[in-house]
């Protein structure tokens, strides 16, 4: 509809005034917002992409590449998502927990199959958005209900995210040791030491599988020491799995720790991620569970969970789940996914080897065997901010400064050129 000229001029006259008031006053809704530090992560990428140099690499982020260096698919996730594709099913909203089949098959991937737990009904199961949802669904209901301290006791290093997490719920963080600097292995005599000072009746986060930033896991003893003081202090293990057969290449081997701890009889809190072992990364497919000690306490948790889910998100989204409940679901399928997961695996594995051996050609007299001890994704170099801001500036490459690179970015293609620009900047 159009405007006669008088009304148009009188709306003109009216914006001018709103601008002109706005402009007026002292201060703007949002003059009190400061400027926050970009993401350390995604800041790399932006560096990265500025670059014009044809070597740069980009090993700051967590996403796997095949060995060309490209974004991959997985054969058996095109698949289903044909499969889904031509039963043309509807776009309705999945109920808040998200698909039951999705969540039901998902946790028995993390438990095993015919697990006791699944069987007598304690388990708690909804679909997050993704592992960050999933944890951000944990991190809610523990602001909300953990009867203990409001501390989330965290291993130092960990993810990024994992502080945020339970910052953003008004629960304090601390951080038991984890990392050993002079070994770029696992401490774990520091680790025993802090976790028995732990008071009673806390919530501990632990990594289930290829810790991130380090790339350094417990080993099954390990694991099964820790399991028993853990039991014994009576403290909450909130497991965070977001890398289930991406570390070893076996769904049940990098499932150990929590399957073990819930034979020990711990009551657990678990976060699951299709992101890295389904390379569903953008889908957002993730799981958060709590196990129970019996059914009916099972439902009571439930029903707040969706409680917490209403308000955050209403329901969470169906294309992703769909995709992981069709491979999980189907034999051939899931057996096909197996390959495809233990193929990502040995590539990370054998850069791994690549990456040390080239570094020895070089004529380095490190040590570099932590870089083919450590697991999963990331690897935690060790080498110092320095030689990390000179390897970026002399060579493009990047990485955060911490000096954790993706082991997923290497390929056969550059893995020289990377052993030759960390033996320049660490000879
Ligand atoms: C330890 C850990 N937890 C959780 C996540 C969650 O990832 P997403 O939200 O993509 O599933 C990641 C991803 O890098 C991770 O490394």
């Amino acid at each position: 509809m159009a405007f006669s000229g008088t009304r148009s001029l009188s709306l003109f006259r009216t914006n001018k005034a709103v601008v002109q008031h706005a402009a007026s006053r002292s201060s703007s809704w949002w003059s009190g917002v400061e400027m926050g530090p970009p993401d350390a992560i995604l800041g790399v990428t932006e560096a990265f992409k500025r670059d014009t140099n044809p070597k740069k690499m980009n090993l700051g982020v967590g996403a796997y590449r095949d060995d060309s260096g490209k974004p991959f698919v997985l054969p058996s996730v095109r698949k289903a998502e044909e499969l889904i594709v031509s039963q043309k099913l509807d776009k309705e909203y999945a109920p808040i927990s998200g698909l039951a089949d999705y969540c039901r098959a998902s946790i028995d991937l993390a438990l095993g199959e015919g697990n006791p737990w699944v069987a007598d009904g304690l388990n708690a199961t909804v679909q997050g958005i993704s592992g960050t949802g999933a944890l951000r669904i944990g991190t809610a209901f523990l602001s909300k209900f953990f009867p203990g301290p409001k501390v989330a006791h965290l291993p130092a290093p960990t993810w990024g995210n994992h502080i945020p997490l339970f910052k953003h719920v008004n629960m304090d963080v601390q951080q038991y040791r984890y990392y050993d600097p002079k070994t770029c292995g696992y401490d774990f005599a520091g680790a025993m030491e802090d976790i028995s000072n732990i008071p009673e009746g806390s919530l501990i986060v632990l990594h289930a599988c290829a810790h991130n930033p380090t790339g350094v896991d417990p080993k099954k003893e390990q694991w099964d020491e820790m399991s028993a003081l853990i039991k014994k202090k009576n403290l909450l293990p909130f497991f965070d799995m977001a890398y289930q057969g991406f570390a070893s290449g076996s769904v049940d081997q990098d499932a150990y720790a929590v399957r073990k701890f819930l034979q020990d009889g711990h009551r657990i809190l678990l976060s699951q991620s299709f992101s890295k072992n389904m390379g569903l990364y953008g889908e957002r497919a993730g799981v958060f569970s709590v196990v129970c000690q019996d059914q009916e306490e099972a439902a009571r948790v439930m029903s707040q969970l969706k409680i917490l889910i209403r308000p955050l998100y209403s329901n969470p989204p169906i294309h992703g789940a769909r995709i992981v409940k069709t491979i999980l679901n189907d034999k051939d399928l899931r057996a096909e996914w197996m390959v495809d997961v233990k193929g990502m695996a040995d590539r990370i594995i054998s850069m791994r080897s690549k990456l040390k051996s080239n570094l020895e050609k070089e004529g380095s007299t490190k040590d570099w065997s932590h870089i083919v001890d450590q697991i999963g994704m990331f690897c935690f170099t060790g080498m110092t901010p320095p030689q990390v801001e000179k390897l970026t500036k002399e060579y493009s490459v990047y990485l955060t400064k911490d000096g954790r690179i993706s082991v997923a970015g290497v390929c056969s293609g550059n893995v020289e050129y990377l052993a030759h620009a960390m033996h320049q900047v660490t000879k």
